[in-house]
């Protein structure tokens, strides 16, 4: 510790990135780092890849993305490894979506293959994807993803692969990262529809569901539900009844409140209901997809309460666009401090928002449980206090 010009001993930060270097893979230097941004895309994920590629240069070495997944490092697919200098990622920052491109159906240890019959079958991949990592020379695999590409990235650590691992999606629904990058983002476009809809609801005196993504967890509908002062907010963690719904609605009428918004999240259920599903298209290796609750919810309050009542759902408008400037700034620190993991080869980590620092963690300890929406915690509160009902 030094000792600071006054003669007193100077307070010197613990690294908030310090692990236990036992634990670190101590291999050869470092020259070659690879890119994944397999899994859905959220914005944020073009300024995660300038963060890696300025701070990896910087450092002398050499980046390259892997592109569709990790089918750029499968011979018989299309896309290949591209090397990413400084002007392959100049002024992407703002930039939504993946200069990469992605896919959701590219996990190597079930890699779909159309069987003989035309039905959608999975291969093992997995060895031609670690050979290739091989073949190519490559030191270090960044593997951006949410549950689904993190799980993949773990599985490929445990194959062998140096891997670090940094927290995309825009459902928030990461543990052990207070945050994941492209969820504000996510929250400001639905936060942007809840005010739009406001003034329609209001001239026609009508009810405006509005189905937001987040899987499981009730993130996006409980932050724009209430930064859009939505009146009812229906979330998974808190199961609802119908009844208590259009109770709201009703007390608003007679409060002479002649319209109401509510923000429901894609996997919200009634009690004792299930997370409502959509058939998805043949081809696309998927028979259901979550999704449709909204306009389950619709079509009961217009039954129940006789009101004109409408449902919209955002979809993909919640996955694109240009990152707002807090997902610019998560995202450009998570992939600093990625490469920062990689400098000391603390493989198997996830990096991962402890505010006000950025520290590694295991990566099996982040996929370990989804983050969900504590029901009594402080958000929830704040909702009810303001008189949100959740349908409880
Ligand atoms: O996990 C992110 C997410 O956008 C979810 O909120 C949503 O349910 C899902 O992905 C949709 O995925 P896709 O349509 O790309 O299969």
């Amino acid at each position: 510790m030094g000792l600071a010009p006054s003669g007193k001993r100077r307070q010197v930060a613990a690294n908030p990135e310090e692990t236990d270097t036992a634990a670190m893979t101590d291999e050869k230097t470092i020259r070659r780092v690879a890119i994944n941004t397999g899994g859905g895309d959220a914005p944020g994920l073009n300024a995660v890849i300038r963060a890696i590629v300025l701070a990896s240069i910087h450092r002398g070495w050499e980046v390259f993305g892997i592109e569709n997944g990790y089918g750029g490092l499968l011979s018989d697919e299309p896309g290949g490894l591209i090397r990413l200098d400084r002007e392959d990622v100049r002024g992407i920052t703002h930039r939504g979506g993946t200069i990469l491109g992605t896919t959701n159906r590219g996990n190597p240890f079930e890699w779909p293959v159309e069987g003989p019959d035309a039905a959608p079958r999975a291969r093992d991949r997995a060895d031609e994807v670690v050979a290739a990592f091989h073949e190519h020379d490559l030191d270090a695999l960044i593997a951006i993803g949410g549950d689904g590409s993190l799980h993949i990235a773990n599985e490929l650590h445990q194959e062998g692969l140096p891997v670090v691992g940094v927290p995309k999606t825009i459902d928030n629904d990461l543990s052990a990262t207070s945050l994941t990058f492209g969820f504000l983002t996510a929250v400001e476009t639905a936060t942007d529809a809840i005010g739009k809809l406001h003034s329609t609801a209001e001239s026609h005196q009508r009810v405006m569901v509005v189905e937001v993504m987040g899987r499981n967890a009730g993130w996006i509908a409980l932050f724009s539900g209430l930064a859009g002062t939505a009146d009812v907010i229906l979330i998974p963690e808190i199961p609802y009844d119908i009844d208590k719904v259009c109770a709201k609605i009703r007390e608003r009428e007679a409060r002479g409140r002649h319209f109401s918004i509510v923000c429901v999240a894609e996997g919200a259920t009634q009690i004792d209901g299930e997370v409502v599903m959509k058939t998805v298209p043949h081809g696309t290796g998927e028979q259901t997809r979550i999704g449709g609750i909204g306009e389950v919810v619709a079509r009961e309050i217009a039954d129940r309460t006789g009101k004109e009542t409408r449902s919209l759902t955002l979809g993909h408008l919640q996955r694109g666009g240009t990152p707002v400037s807090y997902d610019r700034v998560i995202s450009l620190r998570f992939g600093t401090a990625a490469v920062r993991c990689v400098e000391r080869r603390d493989f198997g980590k996830m990096v991962a928002l402890d505010p006000p620092d950025i520290r590694p963690v295991p990566l099996s300890q982040s996929l370990e449980n989804i983050k969900t929406v504590p029901v009594d915690g402080d958000a929830v509160l704040t909702a009810r206090a303001l008189g949100v009902s959740f349908g409880d």
